[in-house]
């Protein structure tokens, strides 16, 4: 971080980080507002069930589509442009038939698998 006041803050080009990745379910740190992380993250298959009882958790589809299965046999299906926010202590599956880049927006330190942990365990503080 610059303490120069008069710096421009930079331009986050998603496309140029996402063209720089390639391991599906493991979200890079793009940006940091407050003490909140923008991360994106390439979705293909299913992830694993989890929760994150601290916190809600943003996804916004940049390419391709993905779906969210909550329980109770409940599906949400979500397209570029559109997002969601899953509720704190929500259970949730996220899921992508075929490829798909989403922004997420939760606090600093939230684990991709919540709860629930295991191998799909992602870094929390990776940039890219
Ligand atoms: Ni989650």
């Amino acid at each position: 971080m610059t303490n120069d006041e008069h710096a421009v803050p930079p331009v986050i080009a998603l496309g140029e980080k996402l063209a720089r990745m390639s391991d599906p379910w493991t979200p890079k740190v793009v940006a940091q507002l407050n003490d909140y992380h923008c991360k994106l993250a390439k979705l293909e298959g299913a992830f694993v069930w989890h929760s994150h009882p601290e916190t809600d958790e943003l996804f916004l589809v940049v390419e391709g589509e993905m779906g969210i299965a909550f329980r109770g046999d409940r599906t949400v299906r979500l397209r570029p442009g559109e997002m969601i926010v899953v509720p704190a202590g929500m259970e949730h599956k996220p899921f992508a038939e075929t490829s798909c880049s989403v922004l997420l927006i939760e606090p600093a330190g939230t684990v991709n698998t919540g709860d629930t942990g295991g191998d799909r365990t992602a870094p929390a503080d990776d940039w890219i």
